[in-house]
């Protein structure tokens, strides 16, 4: 039997052994006993009578064991442009005395934290610290907006937020504190503290700023006065941080991801999947407010003694398509994560690799890639100009990890255009219909994956029960449904073609269109729209307003798509790149009244569709297919 088949065996037939092995990669304060708590089913808890601290197995434990010196982060800014390395030692330092300023703050173990950062390495020191003192971090991404960031901190309901003066995009600054401050004016549950990075080259300080609710502090002054804060150790059930993804409507869902079964899982990833152990130098070139970040920027990488590079920076324009191949010389990056739109975004700059040549990558192994699809095309691209495995694998932020991945460290498989391979250990993997039957291979379904999910992946929505299990256990009992579909292959590979909901992916940023759909109507003009994501060559899909007027209102077309335009990048943020709106005299519906989104997203692609027996009226399709359809 191959390692990949044995491994997989054991995990599914024998989880306990399989996991309790898997968490001996992690220094627990209390060595667990137990591996699955299965009572509360089909909710599970993972290593119920183990506790630890995951900054102290991230950090403290690299140094206890003599590699203080080693590098544990290396932050390359393209934006200012600068560089600054931080060995293990120096990074704890960093980690314990915010840890002390948030602890002088009042925060305590359980207390929410809100992360609102750009990519500097402040934003990964927060995060540990608060997981040092025990406290829940949630990390809002940076392209958000003040609306998005006050729903996030509703529904969190932190006692503390911390940011920095702002973020640098290619020829704007972005400047955090009024955004910040707007927020906090919204918010219903304000923090009672905000604590501010000052960075030299953006505008903007904490004493500016003055809100009825919080006080406002510059990060470095308190720095100044503070006390290293020792570790707290918390049950490995006790949350390690909240992360806000998008559903189906307008309100995101708060992903809980616990200590002990992220550490145990990340650190088993780490080698088992990416081939990476202490000392190597790996690079994921993402954001600390997605899940990918969450996991590869700053846990996974340092859990295990590894370095990571931090980059502030896009794949083209800062300043050119050599980017990504100049940081990867520069550091001797073994491993590279991106998602797919960042190689096509190299690719359409740079097609014949003209930057590359100019590099030594040589200490390149591999790229992976994750985040939307990896089409067969930019794979063959990757794989040609770099000669090297480039390595797709598919997971979700309520997962935390790769559902399915070719292991590299555990057993290479070949790799197949379009497929991420196949399911991970732990996870279990299977294809169903509309009824929850299972489909034959090469068939198409939807995604589902056996309880339990392995540890890592989600323990619940934020202080919302009842709708994780609407969104994710109610649907298909015994199974976790991902939202996405996909087939599996005769050689049991998985192909994951897209969403079966209203969530789209654009590029790697992971969106809702309900959230898109509830700015766009409440434009005075509007009576009624749809949003949906259509296919675009560089980012994926793109979001695609259609609205409907209301009788009598008088906008030119394309005035009321610069407002739309305006409103959606101020109640959500410029990340949604919403750019595309048609006036239509009506919406396909079915005789219940729900939008044919899907049956809009064909005629939009120009695929073939089959009109739904519930339609309402078929003559509205018609004129949107004349309309659309060309
Ligand atoms: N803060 C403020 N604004 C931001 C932002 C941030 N952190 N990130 C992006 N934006 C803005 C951009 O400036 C852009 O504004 P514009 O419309 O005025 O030009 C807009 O949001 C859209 O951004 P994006 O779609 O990301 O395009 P881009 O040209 O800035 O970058 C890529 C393209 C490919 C580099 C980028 O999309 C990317 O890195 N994607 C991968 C995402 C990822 O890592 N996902 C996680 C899974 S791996
Ligand atoms: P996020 O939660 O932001 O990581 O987005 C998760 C969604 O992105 C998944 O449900 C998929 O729709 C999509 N996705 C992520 N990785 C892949 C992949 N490798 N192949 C296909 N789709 C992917």
């Amino acid at each position: 039997m191959s390692s990949y088949a044995e491994a997989f065996r054991q995990s599914v037939d024998d989880p306990e052994t399989f996991w309790l092995d898997a968490a001996r990669g992690v220094d627990w304060v209390d060595a667990p006993t137990r591996a699955l708590d299965g009572s509360d089913a089909p909710t599970f808890r993972w290593f119920p009578d183990g506790t630890l601290n995951t900054s102290v197995n991230a950090l403290d434990r690299h140094v206890q064991a003599g590699h203080g010196d080693r590098t544990a982060l290396i932050w390359d800014s393209a934006m200012v442009p600068a560089k600054r390395t931080y060995t293990y030692s120096e990074l704890l330092a960093e980690v314990a005395t915010f840890a002390g300023v948030l602890r002088d703050q009042g925060v305590v173990a359980g207390d929410r934290v809100i992360v609102y950062m750009p990519m500097i390495p402040e934003a990964a020191v927060a995060m540990l610290a608060c997981a040092r003192i025990g406290a829940v971090h949630s990390v809002v991404f940076g392209g958000f907006a003040a609306k998005e960031l006050a729903t996030r901190i509703d529904d969190a309901r932190p006692v503390l937020l911390v940011t920095a003066s702002g973020g640098l995009e290619p020829g704007r600054t972005i400047e955090y504190l009024p955004m910040v401050e707007q927020a906090v004016t919204l918010s219903q549950t304000p923090p009672h503290t905000v604590i501010v990075k000052n960075r030299d080259s953006i505008p903007g300080a904490a004493a500016d700023y003055k809100t009825s609710s919080a006080a406002w502090f510059d990060w470095d002054e308190l720095v100044a006065d503070a006390s290293p804060a020792d570790p707290v150790t918390v049950a490995a059930t006790d949350p390690l941080y909240i992360l806000y993804t998008s559903g189906t409507t307008g309100k995101p869902k708060g992903v809980v991801r616990d200590n002990g079964g992220h550490a145990v899982a990340l650190t088993w990833s780490m080698r088992a999947i990416y081939d990476i152990s202490a000392g190597d130098v790996w690079w994921t070139a993402s954001d600390v407010g997605w899940v990918v970040g969450h996991s590869y920027i700053v846990y996974g990488p340092l859990l295990v003694g590894a370095t990571t590079v931090m980059y502030e920076g896009k794949p083209v324009g800062t300043p050119d398509a050599g980017a990504f191949w100049r940081i990867i010389s520069e550091n001797g990056v073994r491993a590279l994560f991106t998602a797919p739109t960042a190689i096509r975004a190299v690719r359409k700059a740079d097609p014949e690799a003209a930057e590359l040549a100019k590099y030594d990558i040589s200490s390149l192994q591999t790229l992976f890639a994750a985040g939307e699809r990896l089409d067969p095309d930019t794979y063959e691209w990757a794989t040609r100009v770099l000669d090297r495995p480039v390595v797709d694998h598919w997971w979700q932020t309520e997962t935390g990890w790769a559902i399915a991945a070719n292991l590299r460290g555990l057993d290479p498989m070949p790799l197949k255009a379009g497929s991420p391979t196949v399911p991970v250990p732990g996870y279990r993997v299977e294809i169903v219909d509309g009824e929850g039957r299972a489909v034959e291979a090469g068939t198409e379904g939807n995604i589902v994956i056996a309880l339990p999910l392995p540890p890592g992946t989600l323990t619940g929505l934020w202080q919302d029960e009842d709708r994780y299990r609407r969104s994710y256990l109610d649907t298909f009992p015994g199974y976790y449904l991902t939202g996405d579909s996909g087939y599996i292959d005769e050689d049991g590979y998985v192909f994951v073609l897209g969403r079966s909901d209203d969530v789209i992916n654009v590029a790697g940023h992971r969106l809702s269109t309900g959230s898109m759909e509830a700015v766009v109507a409440s434009h005075p003009a509007v009576a009624e729209c749809a949003v949906i994501g259509i296919r675009d060559e560089l980012k994926g899909q793109r979001p695609s307003g259609y609205v409907v007027l209301k009788a009598g209102a008088d906008i030119e077309p394309e005035t009321l798509r610069q407002e739309l335009i305006a409103m959606v990048r101020d109640q959500i943020g410029a990340v949604a790149t919403f750019r595309d709106v048609t006036v239509v005299q009506a919406l396909p519906k079915t005789r219940s009244g729900k939008i044919l989104r899907k049956t809009m997203r064909q005629i939009a692609d120009h695929e073939q569709y089959t009109v739904p027996s519930t339609i309402e009226d078929p003559a509205v399709l018609e004129a949107l297919e004349q309309q659309l359809g060309g």
